[in-house]
């Protein structure tokens, strides 16, 4: 086993980091890295059980939910139910967040908001879905945990990360202290350290954004896109367009090779698409402790102060002056109907 390190591992070395911890968070981390190896085990067989297509229930943002959908779902909840570290789940599956009234779970500290299953709808053709978490520590000190301990702004994540079921599946998580990967090793059962420190390059040359949405985009945003599709050898423009479907996938390519992902409002989804808590927070997250930027076009995502448990954000995230030069054109081409979304969610133009 020399020169392995697995997550178990190397969540217990990092606890040290952490002079207020007692195992709770590396616990909590260690119940979901168990999850997600149950969810990869039926991903991979998705295609030979009868486990595929809609479930036949709608979630709260109206959209079918995949079967995949539900038992990513309940295998989350049920292991943060029997570790007993977490008060409360907020999951992008339930319209209400869950309230986790085990005798084991009474004293628990932390909430955590989980997107169990991103990309869904990729999974009927085997293209990468992931799944997406961010822990809190509950803000109130007596009582049960209420919503308020729910909706923290991003900047108070103590912890983030993301699995992708891809061509391997790997676990990224941070605790506020960089980023690291892991691979799961199917022959020992494992998430093994494969990606110490990881670092998004400072640009990239990838741009991923749903382009036939191109009308209904901010007038920023299509000043943006053509900007990156001109001719222009010293930036190595025009740029490559990526796009999956799957924002786990989008992002964790760009993370590596160097790129920006954007969600933004259109006409369809005036507050984007995206969900805050469970979607924009932890890659914001991720991606900023890896040297990157995440914007919702205005400012900082981390710091929108959330009002709903399903609220939505636009998102632009990635290389630092990708994002940058993206938020330039915002600020300078759009429209002060563009604006006013900005203005009502982030007095940023109230002056
Ligand atoms: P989910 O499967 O959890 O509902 O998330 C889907 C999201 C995200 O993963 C992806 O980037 C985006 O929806 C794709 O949206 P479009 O199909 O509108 O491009
Ligand atoms: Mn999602
Ligand atoms: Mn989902």
């Amino acid at each position: 086993m020399s020169g392995i390190k697995t997550l178990g591992q190397f969540i217990i070395e990092k606890q040290a980091d952490f002079p207020y911890a007692k195992g709770e968070l590396s616990r909590l981390l260690r119940d979901i890295g168990i999850a997600s190896k149950i969810v990869n085990r039926e991903v991979n067989k998705a295609g030979l059980v009868d486990i595929l297509g809609e479930a036949g229930t709608v979630n709260i943002q109206g959209e079918g939910q995949k079967k995949l959908d539900v038992f990513a779902n309940l295998q989350f909840i049920s292991a943060l139910t029997s570790g007993g570290e977490c008060c409360i789940v907020a999951t992008e599956e339930e319209d209400e967040f869950v309230r986790i009234d085990s005798p084991v779970s009474k004293n628990a500290k932390y909430i955590v908001c989980i997107d169990p299953l991103d990309g869904s709808s990729n999974i009927d053709c085997n293209v990468a879905v992931g799944t997406i978490f961010s822990i809190y520590r509950r803000k109130s000190t007596e009582g049960e945990a209420v919503l308020s301990d729910v909706l923290q702004k991003g900047t108070e994540q103590v912890a983030a990360g993301y699995v992708i079921y891809g061509s391997s599946t790997m676990l990224v998580y941070t605790t506020g202290k960089g980023v690291n990967g892991f691979t799961l090793d199917p022959s020992i059962g494992e998430f093994c350290l494969s990606h110490p420190n990881m670092k998004i390059p400072e640009h990239g040359n990838i741009y991923s954004l749903n382009e036939g949405n191109y009308v209904h985009f901010p007038e920023g945003v299509k000043k943006y896109l053509k900007y990156v599709q001109v001719h222009d050898e010293r930036t190595n423009r025009p740029y490559t367009s990526r796009y999956i479907g799957s924002m786990v996938a989008d992002i964790h390519r760009n993370l590596i090779k160097g790129g920006i992902y954007i969600y933004p409002t259109t006409a369809s989804s005036p507050n984007g698409k995206l969900r805050l808590l469970y979607e924009c927070n932890p890659m914001a997250f991720i991606v900023e402790q890896a040297g990157g930027i995440a914007s919702d076009g205005f400012r900082r995502i981390m710091e929108i102060e959330p009002s709903e448990l399903h609220e939505r954000s636009s998102i632009f995230i990635g290389s630092r002056e990708m994002v940058t030069m993206a938020e330039g054109m915002m600020a300078e081409y759009s429209s002060e109907q563009d604006k006013h979304y900005g203005a009502v969610v982030g007095k940023v133009f109230q002056a």
